[in-house]
């Protein structure tokens, strides 16, 4: 609750059962509660791994093997991962028509293990991976194995297909994200930092264009207090939880 005596909750329950077309961005930190470290602050994967050196294209076409150190740490924690009750609560909601789709810049693939069917993956998937030189794609399952670096039939180290620093976002994702964030009522964003561009602009894009913009996140992040209208405050999966509750009940 509130000092002026009103609950966010509530109000974020009114919300998205008055216009019943929200879409939700999600980022790193949904996906804290099934094991999968976030990326900033004192636990993340760029703790330990300066992005410059580990994660950007420009590094993976010089040194692919000492970037498949980071990337082998990521396909091993997201490959034994499962989903958190904040992605199954976001499957619920599209599944009972108040969110129609999910913006994810997560690339391990829990909101669609948890039951959610229209996600626009921003920033790709560990799922597959690509060779930079011939374009033929694998699944990562069947060419990586864990210690190694896995090769294309043409004998260089393959890619996962997913967005690393200098690339672009591909044309499609990015389309579908912009035009999801142009026509929603409610943009829910959850667990992320809103520090890295192009994704940090869709909150932007949906207030400009007349949505609510609701923050899920336990800490404020560069949308608190300017593009976000109402910030629930706590881990993705209890404030999901209790919005579910507040919604259906
Ligand atoms: P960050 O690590 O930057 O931010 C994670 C956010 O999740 C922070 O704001 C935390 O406060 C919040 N958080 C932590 N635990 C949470 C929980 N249990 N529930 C809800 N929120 C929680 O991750 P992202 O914003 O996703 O890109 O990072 C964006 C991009 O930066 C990633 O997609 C990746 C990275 O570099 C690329 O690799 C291109």
């Amino acid at each position: 609750m509130r000092a002026d005596g009103r609950d966010p909750i509530r109000e974020a329950a009114r919300l998205l059962t008055e216009r019943r077309n929200a879409v939700a961005l999600t980022g790193a930190g949904i996906s804290v509660e099934s094991g999968i470290p976030s990326f900033r602050g004192a636990q993340g994967l760029w703790a330990k791994y300066d992005p410059m050196e580990y994660a950007t294209l420009h590094s993976f076409m010089q040194h692919p093997r000492k970037v498949w150190e980071m990337l082998s740490e990521m396909v091993s924690v997201c490959g034994g991962a499962t989903p958190n009750a904040a992605h199954k609560g976001l499957a619920s909601l599209e599944e009972k028509g108040v969110v129609r789709s999910v913006i994810t810049q997560n690339v391990d693939g829990l909101h669609q293990a948890a039951g959610s069917r229209r996600v626009i993956e921003y920033h790709g998937n560990l799922d597959e991976l690509i060779c930079v030189y011939c374009w033929r794609r694998f699944q990562t399952r069947d060419r990586w194995t864990p210690g190694d670096v896995p090769l294309c039939d043409c004998g260089e180290i393959l890619k996962p297909n997913v967005v690393l620093f200098g690339e672009p976002i591909p044309w499609l994702p990015q389309e579908q994200a912009e035009e999801e964030a142009r026509t929603c009522g409610v943009l829910v964003v959850i667990g992320t930092s809103a520090q890295v561009s192009p994704a940090c602009d869709i909150p932007r894009i949906a207030k400009e264009s007349g949505a609510a913009v609701v923050e899920i996140n336990p800490e404020d992040t560069s949308l608190s207090g300017n593009v976000t209208d109402i910030h629930l405050r706590g881990s993705a999966s209890e404030v999901l939880q209790r919005l579910l509750q507040t919604i259906f009940t």
